[in-house]
Protein backbone atom coordinates (compact mmCIF):
# COMPACT_ATOMS: atom_id res chain seq x y z
CA UNK A 1 0.00 0.00 0.00
CA UNK A 2 1.13 3.66 -0.96
CA UNK A 3 1.90 5.74 2.22
CA UNK A 4 0.06 8.69 1.87
CA UNK A 5 0.58 12.62 3.74
CA UNK A 6 -2.19 15.03 2.43
CA UNK A 7 -0.99 18.59 3.05
CA UNK A 8 -4.99 20.31 3.13
CA UNK A 9 -6.44 23.50 3.92
CA UNK A 10 -9.41 21.07 4.89
CA UNK A 11 -12.35 23.03 3.07
CA UNK A 12 -14.87 21.00 1.34
CA UNK A 13 -13.25 18.81 -1.38
CA UNK A 14 -10.22 18.48 0.76
CA UNK A 15 -12.53 16.53 3.08
CA UNK A 16 -13.95 14.57 0.27
CA UNK A 17 -9.93 13.73 -0.17
CA UNK A 18 -9.67 12.49 3.57
CA UNK A 19 -12.54 10.48 2.33
CA UNK A 20 -10.69 9.28 -0.96
CA UNK A 21 -7.80 7.90 0.56
CA UNK A 22 -9.97 6.51 3.79
CA UNK A 23 -11.57 4.85 1.64
CA UNK A 24 -8.94 3.16 -0.54
CA UNK A 25 -7.41 -0.42 -0.21
CA UNK A 26 -4.19 0.62 -1.88
CA UNK A 27 -3.42 3.55 0.00
CA UNK A 28 -2.20 4.16 3.84
CA UNK A 29 -2.70 7.67 5.24
CA UNK A 30 -0.38 7.81 7.28
CA UNK A 31 -0.71 11.54 8.31
CA UNK A 32 -2.21 14.92 7.75
CA UNK A 33 -0.36 17.96 7.80
CA UNK A 34 -2.29 21.42 7.42
CA UNK A 35 -1.65 24.64 5.71
CA UNK A 36 -4.13 27.54 5.15
CA UNK A 37 -6.50 28.71 2.03
CA UNK A 38 -10.06 27.97 2.31
CA UNK A 39 -9.57 28.28 5.91
CA UNK A 40 -7.03 29.13 8.76
CA UNK A 41 -4.34 26.40 9.62
CA UNK A 42 -6.11 26.14 13.63
CA UNK A 43 -9.50 25.84 12.16
CA UNK A 44 -8.17 23.06 9.16
CA UNK A 45 -6.47 20.97 11.71
CA UNK A 46 -9.82 21.24 13.44
CA UNK A 47 -11.31 20.12 10.81
CA UNK A 48 -8.93 17.55 9.94
CA UNK A 49 -9.22 16.19 13.27
CA UNK A 50 -12.92 15.89 13.38
CA UNK A 51 -13.65 14.50 10.38
CA UNK A 52 -11.45 11.69 10.78
CA UNK A 53 -13.06 10.90 14.03
CA UNK A 54 -16.19 11.03 12.10
CA UNK A 55 -15.06 8.69 9.38
CA UNK A 56 -13.88 6.17 12.50
CA UNK A 57 -10.35 7.15 11.88
CA UNK A 58 -9.38 8.45 15.08
CA UNK A 59 -5.66 7.23 14.77
CA UNK A 60 -4.99 9.19 11.92
CA UNK A 61 -2.03 12.03 12.85
CA UNK A 62 -2.86 15.81 12.54
CA UNK A 63 0.01 18.18 12.19
CA UNK A 64 0.10 21.93 12.20
CA UNK A 65 1.74 23.39 8.88
CA UNK A 66 3.23 26.90 8.32
CA UNK A 67 0.19 29.42 9.07
CA UNK A 68 1.22 32.31 6.14
CA UNK A 69 2.60 33.04 2.75
CA UNK A 70 6.27 33.57 2.46
CA UNK A 71 5.72 37.32 1.27
CA UNK A 72 4.04 39.95 2.50
CA UNK A 73 0.84 39.98 0.32
CA UNK A 74 -1.45 42.99 -0.58
CA UNK A 75 -4.43 40.44 -0.91
CA UNK A 76 -3.57 38.61 3.11
CA UNK A 77 -3.20 42.04 4.99
CA UNK A 78 -0.22 43.40 3.41
CA UNK A 79 1.72 41.90 6.45
CA UNK A 80 2.22 38.44 5.13
CA UNK A 81 -0.57 37.45 7.65
CA UNK A 82 -3.62 35.24 5.96
CA UNK A 83 -6.93 36.04 6.26
CA UNK A 84 -9.66 33.81 4.73
CA UNK A 85 -10.87 35.51 1.78
CA UNK A 86 -14.87 36.12 1.40
CA UNK A 87 -14.45 33.48 -1.56
CA UNK A 88 -13.12 30.87 0.28
CA UNK A 89 -15.71 31.55 2.26
CA UNK A 90 -18.39 31.59 0.00
CA UNK A 91 -17.49 28.35 -1.34
CA UNK A 92 -16.70 26.45 1.71
CA UNK A 93 -18.76 28.01 4.53
CA UNK A 94 -17.24 29.99 7.21
CA UNK A 95 -16.29 26.81 8.89
CA UNK A 96 -14.67 25.00 5.69
CA UNK A 97 -17.45 22.29 5.90
CA UNK A 98 -20.20 24.04 4.46
CA UNK A 99 -21.87 25.11 7.69
CA UNK A 100 -22.58 21.69 9.11
CA UNK A 101 -22.19 20.63 12.65
CA UNK A 102 -20.43 17.65 13.47
CA UNK A 103 -18.95 16.52 16.84
CA UNK A 104 -15.95 18.74 18.17
CA UNK A 105 -12.73 16.23 18.10
CA UNK A 106 -11.63 14.03 21.37
CA UNK A 107 -7.91 14.81 20.46
CA UNK A 108 -5.33 17.16 19.62
CA UNK A 109 -3.09 18.10 16.84
CA UNK A 110 0.51 16.66 16.75
CA UNK A 111 3.10 18.74 18.81
CA UNK A 112 5.68 17.57 15.84
CA UNK A 113 5.78 20.67 12.88
CA UNK A 114 4.34 19.46 9.50
CA UNK A 115 7.99 20.08 7.76
CA UNK A 116 9.46 18.02 10.57
CA UNK A 117 7.26 15.31 10.20
CA UNK A 118 7.06 15.40 6.66
CA UNK A 119 11.00 15.25 6.19
CA UNK A 120 11.10 12.38 8.97
CA UNK A 121 8.08 10.02 6.74
CA UNK A 122 10.27 10.60 3.80
CA UNK A 123 13.41 9.20 5.35
CA UNK A 124 11.11 6.18 7.02
CA UNK A 125 9.37 5.14 4.06
CA UNK A 126 11.53 6.66 1.00
CA UNK A 127 9.76 5.55 -2.34
CA UNK A 128 7.03 4.12 -0.81
CA UNK A 129 5.51 7.31 0.46
CA UNK A 130 3.29 10.03 -1.80
CA UNK A 131 2.84 13.92 -0.94
CA UNK A 132 -0.46 15.47 -1.86
CA UNK A 133 -0.23 18.97 -1.43
CA UNK A 134 -4.00 20.75 -2.16
CA UNK A 135 -3.49 23.88 -0.20
CA UNK A 136 -1.22 27.00 0.29
CA UNK A 137 2.40 25.78 -1.10
CA UNK A 138 3.89 26.94 1.85
CA UNK A 139 4.93 24.13 3.69
CA UNK A 140 6.14 22.02 1.03
CA UNK A 141 8.22 24.53 -0.27
CA UNK A 142 9.88 24.86 3.21
CA UNK A 143 10.37 21.06 3.38
CA UNK A 144 12.10 21.35 0.15
CA UNK A 145 14.28 24.16 1.20
CA UNK A 146 15.27 22.26 4.56
CA UNK A 147 15.81 19.18 3.05
CA UNK A 148 15.60 19.26 -1.17
CA UNK A 149 16.33 15.70 -1.28
CA UNK A 150 12.78 15.55 -0.17
CA UNK A 151 11.63 15.29 -3.88
CA UNK A 152 14.17 12.84 -5.09
CA UNK A 153 14.02 10.66 -1.78
CA UNK A 154 9.98 9.89 -1.94
CA UNK A 155 7.48 8.00 -4.68
CA UNK A 156 6.20 11.83 -5.60
CA UNK A 157 4.61 14.77 -5.31
CA UNK A 158 1.11 14.96 -6.41
CA UNK A 159 0.02 18.79 -5.77
CA UNK A 160 -3.59 20.22 -6.72
CA UNK A 161 -3.22 23.56 -8.18
CA UNK A 162 -2.79 25.77 -11.08
CA UNK A 163 -3.92 26.07 -14.15
CA UNK A 164 -2.36 26.03 -17.32
CA UNK A 165 -4.86 25.39 -20.58
CA UNK A 166 -7.64 27.27 -18.59
CA UNK A 167 -8.54 30.32 -16.85
CA UNK A 168 -8.23 30.52 -13.36
CA UNK A 169 -10.58 30.30 -10.57
CA UNK A 170 -9.00 33.35 -8.50
CA UNK A 171 -9.26 35.55 -11.32
CA UNK A 172 -8.58 34.75 -15.31
CA UNK A 173 -4.41 33.77 -14.31
CA UNK A 174 -5.20 32.23 -10.56
CA UNK A 175 -5.59 29.43 -9.76
CA UNK A 176 -6.83 29.62 -5.87
CA UNK A 177 -3.96 27.16 -3.96
CA UNK A 178 -0.99 28.86 -6.19
CA UNK A 179 -2.92 32.45 -5.36
CA UNK A 180 -2.31 31.96 -1.73
CA UNK A 181 1.35 32.12 -1.94
CA UNK A 182 2.30 32.48 -5.72
CA UNK A 183 6.65 32.76 -3.87
CA UNK A 184 5.84 28.98 -2.23
CA UNK A 185 5.16 27.58 -5.80
CA UNK A 186 7.52 28.80 -7.64
CA UNK A 187 10.26 27.72 -5.21
CA UNK A 188 8.78 24.14 -5.67
CA UNK A 189 9.09 24.81 -9.06
CA UNK A 190 12.26 25.48 -9.39
CA UNK A 191 13.42 23.17 -6.42
CA UNK A 192 14.60 20.89 -8.61
CA UNK A 193 11.82 18.11 -7.11
CA UNK A 194 9.51 16.34 -9.53
CA UNK A 195 6.15 17.40 -9.59
CA UNK A 196 2.75 16.23 -10.81
CA UNK A 197 0.27 19.04 -11.35
CA UNK A 198 -2.78 18.50 -11.14
CA UNK A 199 -4.68 22.15 -12.27
CA UNK A 200 -8.12 23.56 -13.02
CA UNK A 201 -7.56 21.94 -16.76
CA UNK A 202 -8.31 18.24 -15.10
CA UNK A 203 -10.32 18.70 -11.99
CA UNK A 204 -12.87 20.90 -13.71
CA UNK A 205 -13.65 18.24 -16.06
CA UNK A 206 -13.99 16.17 -13.00
CA UNK A 207 -17.43 17.15 -11.89
CA UNK A 208 -19.90 15.41 -8.42
CA UNK A 209 -24.02 16.43 -8.96
CA UNK A 210 -26.27 15.92 -5.94
CA UNK A 211 -27.51 12.67 -7.34
CA UNK A 212 -24.20 10.78 -6.23
CA UNK A 213 -24.75 12.50 -2.78
CA UNK A 214 -28.14 11.68 -2.55
CA UNK A 215 -26.86 8.22 -2.61
CA UNK A 216 -24.43 9.03 0.40
CA UNK A 217 -27.70 10.32 2.47
CA UNK A 218 -29.56 7.56 1.98
CA UNK A 219 -27.15 5.40 4.24
CA UNK A 220 -28.37 7.09 6.71
CA UNK A 221 -25.00 6.82 8.93
CA UNK A 222 -23.27 10.13 10.70
CA UNK A 223 -20.85 10.00 7.74
CA UNK A 224 -22.77 9.66 4.83
CA UNK A 225 -25.55 12.46 6.13
CA UNK A 226 -22.46 14.56 6.71
CA UNK A 227 -20.62 14.07 3.35
CA UNK A 228 -24.27 14.70 1.44
CA UNK A 229 -24.94 17.89 3.45
CA UNK A 230 -21.30 19.72 2.99
CA UNK A 231 -21.34 18.70 -0.86
CA UNK A 232 -24.27 19.51 -1.43
CA UNK A 233 -23.33 23.21 0.20
CA UNK A 234 -20.29 23.02 -2.21
CA UNK A 235 -22.42 21.84 -5.48
CA UNK A 236 -24.89 24.66 -4.27
CA UNK A 237 -21.91 27.29 -4.33
CA UNK A 238 -20.32 25.94 -7.73
CA UNK A 239 -24.04 26.49 -9.23
CA UNK A 240 -23.96 30.44 -8.11
CA UNK A 241 -19.72 30.39 -8.92
CA UNK A 242 -20.02 28.61 -12.54
CA UNK A 243 -23.78 28.60 -13.34
CA UNK A 244 -24.24 25.94 -16.33
CA UNK A 245 -21.77 23.26 -14.69
CA UNK A 246 -23.76 21.20 -13.45
CA UNK A 247 -21.65 20.46 -10.68
CA UNK A 248 -18.81 20.76 -8.64
CA UNK A 249 -15.20 20.04 -8.94
CA UNK A 250 -13.56 17.42 -7.46
CA UNK A 251 -10.00 18.92 -7.62
CA UNK A 252 -8.47 16.88 -4.04
CA UNK A 253 -10.09 14.17 -4.42
CA UNK A 254 -8.36 13.60 -7.87
CA UNK A 255 -5.10 15.00 -6.85
CA UNK A 256 -5.24 11.75 -4.53
CA UNK A 257 -6.31 9.38 -6.85
CA UNK A 258 -3.65 10.04 -9.40
CA UNK A 259 -0.95 9.40 -6.24
CA UNK A 260 -2.31 5.96 -6.23
CA UNK A 261 -3.46 5.17 -10.16
CA UNK A 262 -0.93 7.55 -12.16
CA UNK A 263 -2.78 6.67 -15.68
CA UNK A 264 -5.92 8.72 -14.56
CA UNK A 265 -4.17 11.55 -16.08
CA UNK A 266 -2.54 12.30 -19.42
CA UNK A 267 0.70 15.24 -18.49
CA UNK A 268 2.51 17.16 -20.27
CA UNK A 269 6.27 17.55 -19.40
CA UNK A 270 7.24 21.11 -18.41
CA UNK A 271 9.23 23.29 -16.32
CA UNK A 272 6.99 25.73 -14.80
CA UNK A 273 7.11 28.64 -12.70
CA UNK A 274 4.45 31.23 -11.40
CA UNK A 275 4.83 34.92 -12.08
CA UNK A 276 5.26 36.65 -9.19
CA UNK A 277 4.77 40.72 -10.71
CA UNK A 278 2.30 42.26 -12.53
CA UNK A 279 -1.09 41.63 -13.19
CA UNK A 280 -0.37 38.07 -13.62
CA UNK A 281 0.94 37.39 -10.00
CA UNK A 282 0.06 33.86 -9.50
CA UNK A 283 -0.10 32.62 -13.26
CA UNK A 284 1.61 29.13 -13.71
CA UNK A 285 3.50 28.99 -16.96
CA UNK A 286 6.25 27.51 -19.00
CA UNK A 287 9.28 28.84 -18.04
CA UNK A 288 10.66 30.66 -20.86
CA UNK A 289 14.68 30.36 -19.61
CA UNK A 290 14.35 26.13 -18.79
CA UNK A 291 12.67 25.91 -22.42
CA UNK A 292 15.32 23.57 -23.77
CA UNK A 293 16.19 22.13 -20.67
CA UNK A 294 16.43 18.12 -21.28
CA UNK A 295 14.86 17.51 -17.54
CA UNK A 296 11.12 18.73 -17.05
CA UNK A 297 10.39 18.62 -13.50
CA UNK A 298 6.76 19.00 -13.87
CA UNK A 299 4.24 16.58 -15.24
CA UNK A 300 1.40 19.01 -15.95
CA UNK A 301 -1.93 16.97 -16.26
CA UNK A 302 -4.15 18.39 -19.56
CA UNK A 303 -6.11 14.94 -19.56
CA UNK A 304 -8.38 12.87 -17.57
CA UNK A 305 -10.37 9.47 -17.73
CA UNK A 306 -13.23 10.95 -16.07
CA UNK A 307 -15.60 8.05 -15.86
CA UNK A 308 -12.72 5.91 -14.33
CA UNK A 309 -11.76 8.27 -11.57
CA UNK A 310 -15.65 9.17 -10.73
CA UNK A 311 -16.44 5.22 -11.02
CA UNK A 312 -13.26 4.86 -7.99
CA UNK A 313 -14.37 8.52 -6.56
CA UNK A 314 -17.78 6.71 -6.05
CA UNK A 315 -16.68 3.34 -4.81
CA UNK A 316 -14.19 4.56 -2.62
CA UNK A 317 -16.07 7.81 -0.72
CA UNK A 318 -19.30 5.61 -0.91
CA UNK A 319 -17.84 3.23 1.57
CA UNK A 320 -16.48 6.00 3.74
CA UNK A 321 -20.08 7.18 3.63
CA UNK A 322 -21.68 3.64 4.66
CA UNK A 323 -19.54 3.85 7.69
C1 LIG B 1 -8.44 24.48 -4.82
O1 LIG B 1 -8.64 25.62 -3.99
C2 LIG B 1 -9.34 25.25 -2.82
O2 LIG B 1 -10.44 26.07 -2.67
C3 LIG B 1 -9.83 23.85 -3.03
O3 LIG B 1 -9.85 23.14 -1.79
C4 LIG B 1 -8.85 23.28 -4.00
O4 LIG B 1 -7.73 22.77 -3.33
C5 LIG B 1 -9.20 24.66 -6.11
O5 LIG B 1 -8.74 25.77 -6.81
CA1 LIG C 1 -7.80 22.43 -0.92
Amino acid sequence: RKKLILDLDTGIDDTLAIAYALGSPDAELIGITGTYGNVTVERGVRNALAVTELFGHPDIPVYRGVDHPIAADEANGGDGTFTVSRGSAFIHGSNGIGEVDIPDPTREAETEPSVDFIIDAAETYGKDLWLVPTGAMTTIAAVLEREPRVGSMIGGIVMMGGALTVPGNVNAWTEANIAQDPEAADRIFRSGAHVTMIGLDVTMQTLLTKRETAVWRETGTPAGRFLADMTDYYIDAYAVSAPGMGGCGLHDPLAVAVALAPTLVTTLPINLKVDLDGPTRGRTIGDYDRLNTAEKTVDAAVGVDVARFLDAFTTRVGAVAAG
